[in-house]
């Protein structure tokens, strides 16, 4: 079904799975790709030809260019025409801007730096149907997320049991007729959801109960995140960028990412800009300050009762944190237990339900800024492990660990190097990252009963 919501826009309800469409259609943009490619290097051999020329001589020019011609799969007339306009125009390097600018535009596959204020970017969002995905659909729409003047196209996954508060989350949207939407597809069909898309914000997954640790949930949630590293691996941009929310966050991205070998693993993130938050608003309470003025809270490790948030080299305005708060006992006491166990305390307040509107403005805010930058600020994000992220700070390689990172426009990211890091602050990375290394065993070994249903799609986190 078809619908149009603004002259640009298009909402389409898809129930049922069609065939594996995606990848055939996939793989043949991919060798469009590759043709041009290989075009363009022969138009550039043949240009440097063509500026020798003089020097060589008309017939032997002549005689090599249809040498040439003989090799390649396109008819002679077409050649000629082709040196004769070469020969006329005289032109040289314009030829080879020309079929660089034809290569980009015919690329399909246009990675996502490029595709950042010139076509809409795809988003998809799993779990769309629940709490996190209201708030964030729609601040998505309004262009929170990648500008103001960049274009959307969202993908909206969920179980087919909670397809119809999905079809109301669309009615909705139409009804705002927000200019940047310009495609919306809501979907059961996981292959449908994860086909092309260029940033995955995986929410979709069994959320905990009170008496829970995030981590009790790997063994229901860790086949959700298996199917969805596969289907990122065979249908969606192979510059996908995934922010893993469902928990536990971290794990389940390292289990995503394993999924996805033909995916760079500094590709998929998990969420812990929600502790930065928190951290962040903690402290500016005790101060009495604005969180703007709180500026480098990190949060280190898991997004779990192990993290830890440290704000030993963070300022309030201008001057450092632990100076500005003058209690060190409050700071590794009650301040680190509200980070760690916030989650736990609103799923209390909300009377089950956990954070969703705290969460969706740190998706905003964590996607954003790994895509747009962050200007040069400190963010906190979970990412993939190895001797160069990481490593300098003692965390071994393979997990994904939330480190201090500076992010810059079309999702290059690096670790903030050079950060005192006290013995106490030792102490308390090496809890998170032997809680990080168990989980990663405990992923690797165990054969989950079953996911939230849907494969990628599955339940909301709140
Ligand atoms: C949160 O931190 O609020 C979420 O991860 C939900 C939870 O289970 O704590």
């Amino acid at each position: 079904m078809l619908r149009g919501i603004s002259p640009h826009s298009a909402v389409e309800m898809h129930a049922h799975r069609q065939s594996g469409h995606g990848t055939q259609s996939t793989s043949a943009t991919v060798n469009q790709g590759r043709k041009f490619g290989t075009w363009t290097c022969f138009f550039m051999l043949l240009e440097l030809v063509e500026s020798q020329r003089e020097g060589i001589g008309q017939r032997r020019s002549a005689a090599f260019f249809r040498a040439v011609a003989d090799g390649i799969p396109m008819p002679r007339v077409a050649w000629q025409l082709y040196f004769r306009a070469a020969r006329l125009l005289r032109f040289g390097t314009a030829t080879v801007s020309l079929m660089f600018a034809l290569q980009r535009l015919s690329r399909a596959r246009m990675s996502l730096p490029t595709k950042l204020d010139r076509k809409a970017v795809t988003v998809l969002i799993t779990g769309a149907g629940g709490q996190i995905g209201y708030s964030l659909i729609f601040a998505i729409a309004r262009g929170e997320l990648l500008g103001k003047d960049q274009p959307v196209n969202l993908h909206l996954a969920e179980v087919e049991a909670a397809m119809p508060k999905l079809r109301a989350v669309v009615m909705e949207l139409e009804d705002c007729a927000c200019p940047l939407l310009h495609k919306v597809v809501a979907t059961c069909d996981d292959v449908d959801a994860f086909a092309g898309v260029d940033v995955a914000l995986l929410v979709g997954a069994r959320p905990r109960t009170p008496d829970m640790e995030r981590k009790d949930l790997l063994a229901v949630n860790a086949r959700i995140f298996e199917r969805a590293g596969a289907l990122l691996d065979s249908v969606a941009s192979k510059d996908v960028k995934v922010v893993v929310v469902g928990n536990p966050a971290n794990t389940n991205a390292l289990i995503a990412a394993e999924h996805a070998p033909s995916i760079p693993k500094e590709n998929f993130t998990a969420l812990t800009r929600l502790d930065q938050n928190r951290a962040t608003g903690a402290i500016a309470k005790r101060l009495g300050v604005s969180p703007a003025d709180v500026k480098g809270a990190i949060i280190w490790g898991n997004h779990s009762t192990t993290q830890f948030p440290d704000v030993s080299s963070a300022t309030v305005d201008g001057k450092p944190v632990p100076e500005a708060v003058g209690d060190e006992g409050w700071l590794r006491g009650a301040f680190t237990s509200l980070v760690q166990n916030r989650g736990k305390e609103v799923i209390e307040a909300r009377g089950g339900a956990g954070s969703a509107a705290s969460a969706a403005h740190a998706i905003i805010e964590h996607t954003r800024d790994w895509l747009l930058g962050s200007d040069g600020a400190t963010v906190s994000m979970g990412v993939y492990t190895s001797a160069a992220v990481g490593g300098s700070y003692g965390i071994p390689p393979g997990l994904v660990f939330s480190l201090p990172l500076r992010t810059y426009r079309g999702g290059r990211y690096e670790v903030v190097e050079g950060l005192p890091v006290s013995e106490y602050a030792r102490s308390r990375l090496a809890v998170t990252q032997t809680e990080l290394l168990e989980e990663r065993s405990k992923a690797l070994t165990t054969t989950p009963e079953s996911g939230a249903g849907g494969g990628g799609a599955g339940v909301e986190v709140a």
